[in-house]
């Protein structure tokens, strides 16, 4: 007999994109992402305006997902929801609206870890894309997080390793303040990268005892030095700016890399997958393609729409914890830390 198909909406809340998507079983039908643009101001994500653009953006997020999937709420299955981690204002847009979309049509509603879902949004069905094998290491690299993670199964994961301060997007993006680059600066340094010398300007790697991570250090290094250098020429930025961009790339694709190395060696597992808004970097995913060929490892690279925050990543989640009977009742509370 076969089962009949699972329709999953999922709401994604957690920081400054508001995103929905519809799945039937694992494949995608819709996905959906609202980015706040009025940060950019900032130079950062501002909390409370995060909150007040959910508010706004929810019920046009969901209605345009729900329309493009061509799904009525009456065919849904369950609902899921990212509980944490996050900024608080922002999950509670998302655990509101879920909590009474889940009363209102009676069906189950499931809560998500967001940095599961940038685990198992490899579990997406996507032609070209393959699926790792468990065991498999995870490295989630994202603006507010990095962590190196076994993942034994959809439900046993453990960290192994993850950043003692900065997380790296938060490197890259500082980084990129630094040198007068508009926020979030990641994806600008990526580009100026590609055009400049990786060897131009060493900068001392962080020494930080087994698995983990630290950049605030490197942060700090790259601020004395451009301090220093335009000291003596106030145009040294602009004469320089892709080989000081290719060089802090460079260093930040080496300390991962380091850390991955270990990991890989006191794991004995060599299956790789990344994810989490960072895995966009050329160079990352350069040179972990590399690796295949040169350690014999094999790696996972996500679709690039999966790789920044989105719902589908919450609703994969959801359909597995949808066929694990995984529910929640409405007591659940969103977290902005949460345990693994
Ligand atoms: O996963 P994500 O969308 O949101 C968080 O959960 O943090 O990640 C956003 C981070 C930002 O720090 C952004 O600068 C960085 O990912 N990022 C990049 C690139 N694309 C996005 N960093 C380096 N190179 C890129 N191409
Ligand atoms: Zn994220």
């Amino acid at each position: 007999m076969t089962m009949p198909p699972v329709f999953i909406l999922a709401i994604e809340s957690s920081c400054d994109d508001t995103a929905a998507a519809v799945l039937q079983n694992n494949t995608v039908l819709s996905n959906v992402v609202a980015n706040q643009l009025i940060h950019n101001e900032f130079g950062g994500v501002v909390p409370e305006l995060a909150s007040r653009a959910h508010q706004q953006n929810i019920v046009p997020v969901i209605d345009a997902a729900l329309k493009k999937a061509n799904i009525s709420k009456e065919q849904l299955s369950a609902i899921a929801f990212t509980q944490g981690p996050g900024l608080m204002g922002s999950l509670l847009v998302g655990s509101s609206f879920a909590k009474s979309l889940s009363l209102a049509l009676q069906i189950p509603l499931i809560a998500v870890n967001h940095m599961h879902a940038h685990i198992l949004a490899h579990f997406i069905d996507e032609v070209g894309f393959d699926q790792p094998e468990f065991p498999f290491l995870a490295l989630t690299i994202s603006g507010g997080h990095t962590q190196i993670v076994v993942v034994r199964d959809f439900f046993d994961m453990e960290i192994i390793g993850e950043t003692t301060d900065d997380a790296v997007g938060e490197a890259f993006d500082k980084s990129a303040k630094i040198l007068g680059l508009p926020y979030p600066g990641g994806p600008l340094i990526d580009k100026y990268a590609q055009l400049g010398n990786p060897k131009a300007f060493p900068f001392t790697k962080p020494r930080v005892p087994g698995l983990n991570f630290s950049f605030s250090g490197l942060k700090t290094a790259i601020l004395y030095f451009v301090q220093k250098k335009v000291a003596e020429n106030p145009d040294f930025i602009e004469e320089n700016r892709d080989d000081i961009c290719a060089s802090i790339q460079h260093t930040i694709v080496e300390i991962l890399m380091d850390k991955l190395k270990m990991a890989v060696k006191e794991t004995g597992i060599n299956r790789i997958a990344i994810g989490g808004g960072v895995s966009a970097n050329s160079g990352i995913r350069k040179t972990l393609k590399e690796a295949e060929e040169k350690y014999g490892w094999k790696t996972f690279i996500p679709k690039f729409e999966y790789t920044t925050d989105n719902a589908a990543m919450i609703g994969i989640v959801g359909y597995q914890k949808y066929l694990h009977q995984k529910f929640e009742n409405t007591a659940v509370v969103s977290k902005a830390r949460i345990q693994f």
